[in-house]
């Protein structure tokens, strides 16, 4: 007997070791989870310790420093800086490829080596690639035994486990929308709040704009709520109407017993905020890509560092390229201001030195410089100046058939990455390489293009016209808008002992055997009438949906239906179709494979030799786009992918991007706009 009872379940005590010192922790563990803080002599003031004793292992040992290996590359003195940063916080502001995410990991060897436990330094990431890639990089440094005890997670994955941790018995965690099969899905959710509700519109975009709001940290239940969410990016005009919606959904949400995933950051962030006693004690966390992180991202973020040792964001302004979703790149500057240490890094140790003055040629003269001009290594090679040339994905797919034959640099074809500006450009991309017979990876997406919502959709509408119910039928019934209801359509797509059509007529739902009819047109059409069918529907469907929300349509959307409706019609049969994503598929993640990626998920990855498609007048910037400033950060992004080589291609007769117009000697251009009308008009004439 201690003497010192649990302030939980008033049972006995006992002292026990975690990463942070000593604890009384409850010896009813883990059944009680109460701890209490250790006095100088040994008892204890009643205050509860903030440790969870299985976030913290009791038993957890120090790594012996003999068997950390030393440091195999050598850093830098500015990147010294930031490894041997050991408290309070700072701002590790580097541009592309100066060794940020390698620095974090050289920190965490070292903070290991020092005798830090590694369950004690946690690095939070942007995505789940990024986290993936991280723990690669970690267990290669650190052998694989003493990386797995390093956290290194993305926001969601830390949130959810940390809840269900404090929360063991809540069945929500284990339902989460989207995630998991016993849970409804977002769209049935937020169709059914949709009808409730009177509103019209796609279940779909108001789905995306509640995720974006509430991870902007607006909330939805906030009396002013309204007037946050038309002042927000999202809101506009439909701004009470989303509330509503919003509101009802989180009613379905708790009704149905689920969570989502933003639940899971807002829930933590909350708790954080609410009861500082649970935030966790990390000794030292570390935030990568923090250029990206949004609202509640970063409140959990400061929350974990406002109880750690040291706290270091690392990130570079030139790259912020999710103000769309909610990221707010000031926090860098703002964490500045604040007077955390702003530790530059300057010199890249990724590209050629005329890649590196390519990337300090767009960026120059803007205001969202933290850290200034970056230079290359003192051992670059000189290298090609960037090269723009006219063309598009097959041309591209074609140099690179030509490099991989002859074999002479020994680059395999994980050296090229095609990067894409649009979705719809992506779609071209895929299949002039596969056309050329290479093997293609597709980042985001494990089978290819056709594995995308828009690609299953398309081919779920094939399958239906030759009479098969594929698994993503019924998400065709209200694509356009039927009003069938979704029992129905499950039922019809059970039904396989009569055709699809005579099943969905068997429902007697009035939506589902409008779909019938019209899918028996689709059936009395040859092959490239129903594609023609197919994309009609589906662009018709994109523009109602917009409309419900008084919104312009999503033209890149649009686009990429276009070119999948398009290659549906090249590849020549529904089958060729599915034998294209099953080879995808098929490539696995350690198989060498050119990468196929749009800009935005390229960040933070490299490749020896890149493509950048689309750099047109028109598509960089974006014509839709409302922030032209983004656009060049994500111009930015693309050119700083690049190690050796990298070549534009501007694909229309429009000309070719500002952006490349004002990178003036930094690339050399091969063809002039007028070129470009051109080479146009004499392929019209033909
Ligand atoms: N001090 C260094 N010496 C040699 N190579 C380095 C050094 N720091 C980073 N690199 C290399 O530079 C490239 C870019 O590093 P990375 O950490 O991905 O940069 P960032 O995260 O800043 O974009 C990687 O290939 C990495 O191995
Ligand atoms: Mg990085």
């Amino acid at each position: 007997m201690t003497g010192i009872f649990c302030p939980r379940c008033k049972g006995d005590m006992t002292k026990r070791h975690s990463a942070r010192g000593p604890f009384w922790g409850c010896k009813a563990f883990p059944t009680c989870r109460g701890t209490l803080n250790v006095t100088a002599d040994g008892g204890s003031d009643g205050t509860t310790a903030g440790i969870d004793p299985t976030e913290f292992p009791l038993d957890a040992k120090p790594v012996d420093p003999a068997t950390v290996p030393a440091r195999i590359i050598a850093l830098d003195d500015e990147q010294l800086l930031v490894a041997a940063w050991r408290s309070g916080e700072a701002v590790a502001a580097a541009a592309a490829g100066s060794g940020k995410s390698t620095v974090l990991v050289e920190r965490t060897a070292d903070l290991v080596r020092e005798g830090e436990l590694p369950e004690n330094v946690l690095t939070l990431t942007f995505n789940r690639d990024a986290a993936q890639s991280l723990r690669e990089k970690l267990a290669k440094r650190l052998g694989s035994d003493v990386a797995a005890r390093c956290r290194a997670a993305t926001y969601h994955a830390f949130c959810l486990a940390l809840l269900k941790r404090w929360y063991p018995t809540d069945a929500r965690l284990g339902r989460i929308v989207g995630a998991s099969d016993e849970a409804p899905s977002k769209l049935t959710l937020f169709g059914q709040a949709l009808r409730e509700t009177n509103a019209p519109g796609d279940a779909d975009a108001y789905a995306e704009i509640d995720e974006r709001l509430r991870e902007a940290g607006i909330d939805l239940d906030a009396p002013d709520a309204v007037e946050q969410v038309e002042k927000s990016r999202w809101g506009g005009e439909a701004a009470a109407r989303i509330v509503t919606v919003s509101r009802r959904y989180s009613v379905l949400k708790h009704e149905r017993e689920c969570c989502d995933f933003s639940d899971m950051l807002c829930v933590v962030a909350k708790i954080f905020a609410k009861d500082p006693k649970r935030i966790l004690r990390y000794a030292h966390v570390q935030v990568d890509e923090a250029q990206d992180t949004n609202v509640v991202q970063q409140q959990i973020a400061m929350a974990l560092g406002g109880c750690a040792t040291s706290l270091i964001w690392v990130g570079d302004l030139r790259q912020s390229i999710y103000g769309w979703r909610g990221a707010e790149p000031t926090l860098l500057t703002d964490r500045v201001a604040a007077g955390a240490q702003l530790l530059p890094i300057r010199t890249n140790y990724r590209s050629t030195v005329a890649i590196v003055e390519a990337g300090n040629a767009i960026a120059r003269g803007h205001d969202w410089h933290l850290g200034g001009d970056c230079r290359a290594r003192p051992d670059a090679p000189d290298g090609e100046r960037p090269v723009v040339r006219s063309g598009g994905a097959a041309d591209a797919a074609a140099w690179i058939s030509a490099d991989l034959a002859d074999d002479s640099d020994g680059q395999g074809p994980s050296s090229f990455a095609l990067l894409a500006r649009t979705n719809s450009i992506l779609v071209d991309a895929e299949c002039a390489l596969v056309a050329r017979g290479l093997p293609v990876r597709v980042l985001g997406s494990r089978g290819g293009v056709w594995e995308t919502q828009v690609g299953r959709l398309v081919r779920a509408y094939l399958h239906a016209a030759d009479n098969e119910a594929s698994p993503d039928f019924v998400r065709i019934g209200n694509r356009p808008l039927r009003y069938a209801k979704s029992d129905a359509l499950k039922r019809a797509a059970g039904n396989t002992d009569i055709t699809v059509v005579e099943a969905l007529r068997s429902t007697g739902d009035r939506g589902c055997i409008r779909l019938a009819g019209d899918l028996e047109d689709l059936e009395d059409m040859s092959y490239e009438g129903r594609c023609d069918q197919v994309c009609k529907w589906l662009v018709r469907d994109v523009a109602d949906r917009a409309a419900g929300l008084k919104q312009e349509p999503d033209e890149d959307r649009i686009e990429t239906i276009r070119a999948l409706c398009e290659a549906a019609v090249q590849a020549g049969s529904i089958t060729a179709i599915e034998e294209q994503v099953s080879r995808i598929k098929k490539t696995k993640d350690d198989q060498p494979a050119v990468t196929l990626s749009t800009g935005h998920r390229a960040k933070g990855l490299e490749w020896a030799v890149v493509y950048v498609l689309g750099t047109d007048a028109a598509l960089f910037p974006h014509m839709k786009a409302t922030d032209v400033e983004e656009e060049r950060r994500l111009f930015y992004v693309a050119t700083t992918r690049a190690a050796c080589s990298l070549t534009y291609l501007v694909s229309a007769g429009e000309g070719m991007s500002p952006f490349i117009d004002e990178m003036g000697d930094a690339v050399k251009v091969v063809i002039e706009a007028g070129d470009l009308e051109e080479e146009r008009d004499e392929r019209d004439e033909a």
